[in-house]
């Protein structure tokens, strides 16, 4: 029988499902609605010295969609509005109701130590499992020298952490950007400075789009925009990418996170050093219901693979990651087209052919591949409408 509950820092999650810092974890109502749900923790919308200004843009989203799908949110959304004293009472109130729900406080302050350590203080105080540290919010808290202006600093980054550090006295996890062109460097200097754990990835730093008849980009903002951060389906590959980078640098266990929208995507994100998963955008698009499915699904899944809990499929691929110069690259497959799927379009063949190696030919209804020709990139297979094509 496998088990869906799994340790962290010695902390109990009866499920490695936690929301992430954003609107479903802004407030206690919902909270409690997901915990009723299922959800295994959550990590409450980043909550910041109640003298810090926070004033909200209309709009704050644009979204890229394929059809109706949404497959990733822009966002300049700032931080929690509850006061500190909101909070402490409602995480007294969650954890009186949920007692084995998980509660991280995710915290932020202007780079000063006491602001920092008085934060922290606080929380030290109530009833939440872990702090989060949030050096990594891409937009409006940059501007102030803070988000994530700490967390593309390893000096800063370090500084920060070792003052939380001094004080806190509950596990630290510290939340990073993938806006960086080397996130093992920041790992390894919050690592040194004391960090307990890692969580990963923010968002995204981006633009969505432009609007051809006004000039006006998105979100629009009365005509004018700001560079928001991109979450949801679109961004897993890169934070499997930096989840993986924080693994092959650092064993602190790891929150995953960016674009789970699935079981299998956070059994994906276990398998490259993930202790568990948090989600954000998922929620937003589908609702808190959709964690029955995730629940069910990964169980379902550590039992066909006789894994007895979450923590068996920890840093399984880890080893399967290598520089380009270590593949083994001496064999090479071929397409093998099913000509029962194939509807005899020649896409592949064109492709084929515009895109360097002119390995393919539609004859007599039929696609011959000319193994002479072909280099085995795959990339005929991607492109098939049909998925008529299988490497091998
Ligand atoms: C609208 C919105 C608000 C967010 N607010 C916060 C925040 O206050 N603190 C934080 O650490 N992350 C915040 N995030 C980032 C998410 O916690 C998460 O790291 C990111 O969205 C990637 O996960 P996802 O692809 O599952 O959404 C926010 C994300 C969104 C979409």
């Amino acid at each position: 029988m496998s088990t869906l509950a799994t340790k962290v820092l010695g902390i109990d999650f009866e499920n490695p499902f936690i929301l992430s810092s954003a609107p479903p974890t802004a407030k206690i109502e919902s909270i409690d609605k997901a915990f009723t749900l299922g959800w295994g923790g959550a990590v409450l919308k980043t909550i910041t010295p109640d003298n810090l200004e926070m004033i909200e843009a209309s709009e704050r989203y644009a979204s890229w969609k394929i059809g109706n799908k949404v497959c990733g949110f822009e966002n300049i959304e700032l931080l929690s509005h509850l006061t500190i004293k909101q909070w402490l009472e409602g995480i007294k109130y969650l954890k009186q109701k949920h007692p084995t729900k998980v509660q991280i406080a995710s915290i932020m302050a202007p780079v000063i130590k006491d602001e920092w350590q008085n934060l922290v203080k606080v929380f030290n105080n109530s009833e939440a499992d872990a702090f989060e540290l949030n050096f990594s919010c891409p937009h409006g808290m940059p501007e102030k020298g803070i988000g994530m202006a700490i967390g593309t600093n390893p000096e800063i980054s370090a500084m920060i952490t070792g003052w939380v550090m001094e004080t806190a006295e509950k596990p630290v996890f510290v939340k990073l950007s993938p806006n960086v062109t080397n996130i093992a460097e920041i790992v390894k200097a919050v690592e040194m400075a004391g960090a307990d754990g890692i969580s990963a990835i923010n968002t995204v730093q981006s633009l969505m789009g432009v609007d051809l008849d006004t000039f006006v980009p998105m979100p629009n903002v009365n005509g004018k925009t700001t560079f928001g951060g991109y979450s949801g389906i679109s961004v897993k590959p890169i934070g499997l990418r930096c989840v993986a980078q924080i693994r092959q640098n650092s064993n602190l266990p790891i929150l995953g996170m960016g674009g789970v929208s699935s079981w299998h995507d956070a059994a994906e994100y276990m398998t490259v050093g993930a202790d568990a998963v948090q989600v954000c955008t998922e929620v937003m698009v589908n609702g808190y219901g959709v964690i029955a499915a995730m629940k069910q699904g990964l169980l379902n899944y550590l039992e066909s693979k006789g894994f007895s809990s979450p923590a068996d499929l920890k840093n399984r691929a880890i080893a399967n990651i290598s520089a380009h110069e270590k593949l083994p690259k001496q064999t090479q497959v071929y397409p093998h087209i099913d000509d029962a799927l194939c509807i005899k379009c020649g896409k592949c063949a064109m492709i084929c052919d515009e895109s360097e190696h002119s390995a393919l030919s539609l004859v007599d209804g039929h696609i011959n591949v000319n193994k002479d020709a072909c280099v085995g990139c795959s990339l005929c297979s991607h492109i098939c409408p049909k998925s008529a094509i299988k490497m091998g």
